[in-house]
């Protein structure tokens, strides 16, 4: 597609919410008007794509004083995948696809393009209607750090910040009470915001997905610290982190159209340190915190950034790309590329060796 076609473009917001949506919205809508484009909001994720009612212009007015603000003006959904929508029957819940309507009221709006800012399962519906004729540019959005192709998404930095304070604060109850304070923080199966907000708030004890753990070492590592009169411990554990031989643990059966949630493994860290130490222990999961609130400096920047990179990205005629973040460069990936797989975390990181060198415990 050359410059000259773009005339009309949408602009959704897929998935969990991550801080920094509204800064890329705005620049994203701020870039793209002052091409001349006009400029649609797509509400509701995908949703907005069946019902058209949803759509809602973008204008300079309309995107004024939104870059310091969390979730997302749009709205945002992580379900309603048109490829598998659910619905009820008596016979139970089928999924029915309808991504061809999407395709035809994208048509008919005379839509040229839509900006799809996603995490992992909104970029791979985008890139499931590239090969249906949509032309996309995607922009990695999610708080768990999980897309490849892209050194950060946005909204990681806000939620390691968020956990890092929450871990700061366990410190004090901690050590006040001689207790095991217990975390689970979100992350899907990549234990970015573990490591990053374990290691920076001093946790002893760090639980990632990618080294499955032996409850054994952990209470260990606990021992050890009560023998140096250091009678507190904080453990920080990853929901997407499971024992070693063991499963996930997920917060219900799998609902048709959407990802498992997981959840639950914090609570049987805890119980389990209890049973093994004798130590008191309590558990918290930190859950949702960790998505709201206003986006970090560097998660507005890089938004702004990225919103407006997706537009020059339009403008050069490229669609079917994902905008990515290779310091100093905001540079366009291929988005089949993007989503072939997640990044976790590489166990030789040097993230992971500055752990180790600070004597904290993985569960190895
Ligand atoms: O992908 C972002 C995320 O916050 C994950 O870390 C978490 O597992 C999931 O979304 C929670 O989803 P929900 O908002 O549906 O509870």
């Amino acid at each position: 597609m050359s410059t000259t076609q773009i005339r009309r473009i949408a602009i959704n917001t897929g998935g969990g919410d991550a801080p920094g949506l509204n800064a890329v919205i705005r620049a994203a809508t701020l870039a793209a008007l002052a091409r001349g484009w006009e400029v649609w909001g797509v509400r509701h994720g995908y949703r907005g794509l069946l019902d058209m009612s949803h759509l809602v212009p973008l204008t300079a007015e309309s995107v004024r004083g939104i870059t310091h603000r969390g979730g997302s003006v749009l709205g945002t959904a992580n379900r309603g995948n048109p490829f598998e929508l659910p619905v009820k029957t008596d016979s139970g819940t089928v999924t029915v696809d309808r991504s061809a309507e999407v395709v035809a009221n994208f048509r008919a709006r005379g839509l040229d393009a839509l900006v799809c800012i996603g995490g992992d399962g909104s970029l791979r519906i985008a890139h499931r209607f590239v090969q249906k004729g949509i032309p996309v540019v995607g922009v990695p959005k999610t708080i768990d750090n999980d897309l490849s192709g892209t050194v950060v998404t946005f909204g990681f930095d806000t939620a390691v910040g968020t956990a890092t304070d929450a871990i700061d604060k366990l410190h004090t109850t901690a050590e006040a009470h001689e207790r095991v304070m217990v975390v689970e923080v979100m992350g899907r199966y990549a234990g970015w915001i573990a490591l990053n907000s374990g290691l920076s708030g001093g946790a002893d004890v760090i639980l990632i997905p990618e080294l499955p753990f032996d409850i054994a070492k952990v209470c260990e590592k606990i021992q050890r610290r009560e023998a140096a009169g250091r009678r507190f411990s904080i453990v920080v554990v990853a929901e997407g982190a499971r024992p070693l031989g063991g499963e996930l643990t997920t917060r219900g059966p799998k609902e048709a159209g959407r990802e498992v949630l997981l959840g639950g493994i914090g609570q049987r860290v805890a119980e389990e340190i209890a049973r093994l130490t004798g130590k008191e222990t309590r558990a918290l999961v930190l859950g949702h915190l960790q998505r709201g609130g206003g986006p970090t400096t560097f998660d507005r920047l890089l938004g702004l950034r990225f919103g407006a990179a997706a537009v020059r990205a339009l403008a050069e005629g490229k669609v079917n790309v994902m905008v990515a973040l290779d310091p100093p460069q905001v540079k366009t990936i291929d988005l089949g590329q993007a989503i072939e797989r997640i990044k976790t975390v590489p166990l030789d990181s040097d993230t992971v060796l500055t752990a180790r060198s600070l004597g904290v415990c993985l569960g190895d």
